[in-house]
């Protein structure tokens, strides 16, 4: 048998080294690599012994040097074993098992005599792996013209998938087959304030993908540091995605220097859906928590003044009276303000009060600082100071009165993108928010980045925003990035990162809607890497109803903005609507009010991508237990068998449904609420109506 081999590869004239294996810990995963007759590297994937990955050539190109993609040699391979259980500060779990194999794959290129690693972790349900480049004498600062891993599909699968673009993830999913992904390009692109799409099959991570063997499959990344963001661009004739990175003004992907290493290429795989849902692999793949002390990292439940600003009820800016606004110029207190601006005393208190009531740990306050009258569309570089107030917004009493009442106030730093500003202020912006008792700022990058030329999603990018939280992280400050990179589970290193936007959120059902469907995918995709600022909560989902001018309407009933303090897991967690509009349903409000937004378990117990999520959560602090189900536009049924509940104990559930006759279109605001007892033995039969969800507080009676 030996010798035949021998001979068909001296036929093919195929001088392969031997083929290096590692599987999972189950068995399940396998992955291969090898090198081809030039010395290129290829890896494959295997699941059950299905195929998930075919031949995949990997390698990076660089700039005025000879690239690291051929004419390589395996000089050593090592294998070992992992295996740790840890505790974030904040999860969806207490704590968190890591166990992988590893394969570690030491290359040396002849022609160059350069060394890269290559090191693959297996885990039951994916893989990882990553370029290694160590120190060494003809490899030292090197530049990435691009990087050539491939990810190649088994078949014209089924993707949920937005437009590949280096500015924005603020698009809606589109659900369809690799091969139509160039037709539908067009038509998947709306209006952002800074985009730039590059190409027709180009898509970001994490993509989530079916098979039409019902394999669930999900390609992403991990622990993206001082290098630029992947996206992923289709071959659709072969279906062979190739990493696609973002560049910097010059054209340039990423600036390194060995040692180094690049972040992990990740690919999750499982024939059950609610696996890619319950998988730590990307928390895994990521460092530990870098933090000694991590005793002020705290959980958020807020509200804010904010979604009268978003309907375009009220205004961010203070004054119609000047054509635009000099900041070292502009005198506020001579100008009138213009009736409409939100964060006013008065104002402010009214949701200070509303917080304390109710409950909440903060209020946040958008628009409090001076410049908010021209603030994006200008590239304009000194647009906000970052301290100075308005003149009706008046910091030190606003503090103080909520502080009185137990309540915090949500610093926010809007950067309009001109990030060389926001770094120039930043520490006097933080040094302000520890001097008046704030602990936590939304930050936000609207527009076109400043420097000119560069990406949301470039290195240059990636490093500010980590910058911004380890800055942040000295002054004991928690942050949540709109707009920023989408995360690639950074917060377990980072924990002070307790949010991030980085795809469409609520905000845009007041642009013209989600499409319904879109919480039934953003778990599956953007949520893999972090928690998301989804900022759920909307009772009034017809927002003319809020401002007459706006004709949008939430895709969602009330009941599923209940179930979305679930299905979009989050440590920080907004209730968005107005008060008046909570007043009005006080009774649902009450389950806002009690969920918990820190949790010990999580059991997802159904999930389709695009169809529905149903999750059970136990709080991190008492027995009880929390269900959320979010549907698609044909809704969905659920039978649960609660049997995840104590035995020993009884409980008392309170179910928060749509009504029969609840439709997301015209009868959003139909719900009912019962209570039962239930306990282990019970199964409980729950209907989420088009558009809709159900959620459910399960208390443990004492
Ligand atoms: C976009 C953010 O997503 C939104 O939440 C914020 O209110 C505006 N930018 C203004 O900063
Ligand atoms: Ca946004």
């Amino acid at each position: 048998m030996k010798k035949i081999s021998i001979i068909l590869c001296c036929l093919l004239g195929w001088q392969s080294q031997a083929q290096n294996t590692q599987i999972s810990p189950d068995g399940n995963v396998k992955v291969t690599f090898e090198l081809n007759p030039s010395g290129k590297p290829f890896y494959k994937i295997w699941y059950k012994n299905q195929e998930v990955i075919k031949q995949s050539y990997m390698g990076l190109e660089l700039k005025n040097t000879t690239d690291l993609i051929a004419d390589f040699k395996v000089i050593k391979e090592k294998k070992s074993t992992f295996d740790e259980t840890w505790q974030p500060v904040w999860g969806e779990e207490s704590h968190i098992r890591n166990h992988y194999n590893e394969l570690l794959v030491s290359l040396h290129q002849k022609t160059s005599d350069r060394f890269m690693n290559i090191r693959f972790r297996v885990y039951n349900d994916g893989v990882g792996f990553r370029y290694e480049f160590p120190e060494q004498k003809h490899l030292t600062y090197f530049t990435v013209v691009e990087e050539w891993t491939e990810f190649a599909m088994t078949g014209d699968h089924t993707a949920w998938w937005i437009v590949g673009d280096y500015d924005t993830q603020e698009y809606d999913y589109t659900e369809s087959k690799l091969s139509q992904i160039r037709l539908l390009n067009q038509g998947a692109i709306n209006h952002n304030a800074s985009q730039t799409p590059f190409s027709r099959t180009g898509v970001q991570t994490s993509l989530m993908m079916k098979t039409d063997s019902g394999l669930y499959i999900n390609l992403h990344e991990a622990a993206l540091v001082d290098y630029s963001c992947m996206h992923l661009n289709l071959n659709d004739s072969n279906f062979v995605f190739q990493s696609h990175l973002t560049p910097d003004a010059t054209g340039d992907k990423a600036h390194l220097q060995a040692p180094c290493h690049t972040p992990w290429r990740t690919i999750m795989v499982s024939d059950d859906a609610r696996n890619i849902l319950a998988s730590r692999l990307i928390l895994n793949l990521n460092d530990p928590c870098a933090y000694e002390d991590t005793s002020w990292i705290k959980p958020v439940k807020y509200i804010g003044v904010w979604w009268e600003m978003i309907s375009g009820k009220s205004s961010w800016a203070y004054t119609n009276e000047l054509p635009s606004i000099q900041l070292d110029k502009v005198d506020y207190t001579k100008l009138k303000t213009n009736g409409k601006h939100a964060a006013n005393n008065q104002n402010v208190r009214k949701y200070i009060d509303f917080a304390a009531q109710h409950g909440f740990d903060q209020v946040l306050v958008e628009g409090w600082n001076v410049g908010w009258e021209d603030w994006f569309g200008h590239k304009k570089d000194y647009v906000f100071d970052f301290v100075t107030p308005y003149p009706d917004f008046d910091l030190k009493a606003l503090n103080e009165y909520a502080h009185s009442k137990g309540v915090k106030l949500m610093m926010h730093h809007e950067t309009s993108s001109s990030v060389r500003n926001y770094e120039r202020h930043m520490h006097k912006a933080y040094q302000l928010m520890n001097d008046y008792g704030y602990n936590a700022v939304k930050s936000g990058y609207v527009g076109d980045i400043v420097p000119r030329g560069e990406h949301h999603y470039g290195q240059w990018l990636v490093n500010h925003y980590l910058y911004a939280v380890t800055e942040a992280a000295k002054y004991k400050i928690m942050v949540n990035a709109h707009e920023a990179v989408r995360p690639t589970g950074l917060c377990r290193t980072y924990p002070n990162l307790i949010g991030n936007e980085s795809a469409r959120g609520t905000e845009f059902e007041s642009f013209g809607g989600n499409k319904p469907f879109h919480t039934t995918v953003l778990p599956f995709t953007r949520l893999q890497g972090g928690p998301m600022d989804y900022t759920p909560g909307i009772f009034e989902t017809q927002i003319w109803n809020v401002n007459p001018d706006n004709g949008s309407y939430a895709r969602s009933t009330l009941a599923k903005q209940l179930a979305l303090y679930l299905t979009m897991y989050s440590p920080l967690q907004m209730a968005a609507d107005l008060p008046e509009n909570y007043s009005k349903y006080l009774d649902a409000f009450q389950f806002i009010k009690d969920v918990p937004v820190d949790w010990q378990k999580s059991i997802y117990l159904e999930a389709e991508p695009g169809r529905y999520i149903t999750v059970a959560r136990k709080d991190k602090h008492s027995n009880d237990w929390y269900i959320g189900c979010t549907a698609n536009e044909n809704g969905h049924t659920s039978k649960l068998k609660l049997n995840f509940l104590d035995k020993n104990k009884k409980y008392e559930a309170t179910i928060y449904a749509d009504a029969k006759n609840a439709h997301y279109k015209n009868n959003p605001k139909a719900y009912t609420i019962t209570k039962r007892k239930v306990d282990a033995n019970t199964t409980l039969t729950l209907v989420a109506k088009e558009g809709g969800g159900y959620a459910v507080s399960i208390k443990e009676i004492k």
